[in-house]
């Protein structure tokens, strides 16, 4: 059956080995299938829920297209664009923002670790952020969203905000309830200096992650340096949860060469981080260098860039104009 995906990713710069795993891999396989209506958005929107300088903005928005580009996705096959191009998204979270509960806001937890213990200082947006997040999902009537372990929450409510403007319209099924797509393994990819922590883009450090624009010494460094436990690599899976740093770096190995977490463990049973190291860094170097290589060439080339995001953005102003026509009309406009 033809699926409609819709997925996005913010353009604050330094998209990383866990965006890259926990999503863009699977952007880029559901990209590939025939049946598939795929529309994958540069989320500039969400992106200025925190303070961003505008050069650094724009171009990090270039950045985020030659990603997707560089990683795979084919924007003739796919629709690329950035969400400020398309008014209806910001229209669509107002309304809905007039449907969703402020208690239902209350309990996001990436809200309450984005913004701190000073929960007082954070913008409006910030708080808001998930049901923008919701309206781009629905006004593209999108049946599944890929995404990383940390956006579950944002996909419940999501779903939670449709059925109620159905019921508050007597509109059954009129916005449809997408399904979330979370790898069942690699969800969620952890930072190289703490494994308790999710590889992030906002990390101040540097060593916390692999960046997708990385080279091969940056990459084989950031391994070397990524935090490990004095003992040999672990010979079974149920020990891993008492070794988080071991866990981590066997699930990227695996997520990257695509076995089971049981076969990296009995690859590597009993022998040194060092020689274990060695191969991932080997391996990462191999899917990630041709991706880096590619965004750094597609970077000069701004026209393009620009002409596929204005081209894509064509697209879906086309989709979701329609839809939120059809939003206004049921709520009395
Ligand atoms: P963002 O920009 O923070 O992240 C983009 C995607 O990368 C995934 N991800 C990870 N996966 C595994 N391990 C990690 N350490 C890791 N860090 C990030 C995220 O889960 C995400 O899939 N709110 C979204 C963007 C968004 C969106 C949407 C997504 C806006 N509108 C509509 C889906 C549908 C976000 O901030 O992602």
């Amino acid at each position: 059956m033809s699926k409609k995906i819709f997925s996005g990713v913010q353009p604050t710069g330094n998209l990383h080995l866990g965006n890259y795993l926990g999503a863009i891999k699977n952007f880029v396989e559901l990209n590939n299938k025939i049946d598939n209506e795929c529309v994958f958005c540069v989320v500039d929107l969400h992106a200025i829920t925190t303070k961003q300088e505008p050069k650094e903005l724009k171009k990090n928005i270039r950045e985020t297209a030659a990603t997707f580009i560089a990683s795979g996705i084919d924007p003739k096959k796919s629709i690329i664009f950035n969400q400020s191009m398309v008014s209806a998204h910001a229209e669509c979270a107002w309304i809905l923002s007039c449907v969703s509960r402020i208690g239902w806001l209350n309990r996001m937890t990436q809200f309450k670790e984005k913004a701190g213990k000073d929960k007082e200082k954070a913008s409006i947006g910030l708080y808001s952020y998930p049901v923008l997040m919701a309206a781009d999902i629905l006004l593209y009537d999108a049946t599944h969203v890929p995404v990383g372990d940390d956006q579950k929450q944002h996909l419940e409510l999501c779903r939670d905000i449709a059925q109620k403007f159905n019921n508050d319209f007597n509109a059954p099924e009129f916005l449809r309830t997408p399904e979330p797509l979370i790898q069942k393994e690699f969800s969620r990819i952890m930072s190289l200096k703490d494994a308790q922590k999710k590889m992030s883009k906002s990390d101040p450090s540097d060593l916390s992650r692999i960046n997708l624009t990385d080279d091969k010494d940056q990459i084989a460094n950031k391994i070397k340096k990524a935090k490990t436990d004095p003992l040999p690599m672990p010979s079974e899976s149920s020990i891993l949860s008492k070794r988080p740093e071991a866990e981590n770096l066997l699930s990227i190995y695996s997520s990257v060469t695509n076995q089971s977490l049981e076969k990296s463990i009995n690859e590597f049973n009993g022998k040194n981080f060092s020689e274990f190291k060695e191969k991932l860094s080997e391996i990462i170097i191999e899917k990630i260098e041709p991706i880096s290589k590619e965004i750094k060439r597609l970077l000069k080339d701004e026209r393009y860039l620009d002409s596929i995001l204005l081209e894509g953005s064509k697209k879906a102003d086309r989709i979701a104009s329609k839809k939120i026509i059809e939003i206004k009309e049921l709520v009395g406009f």
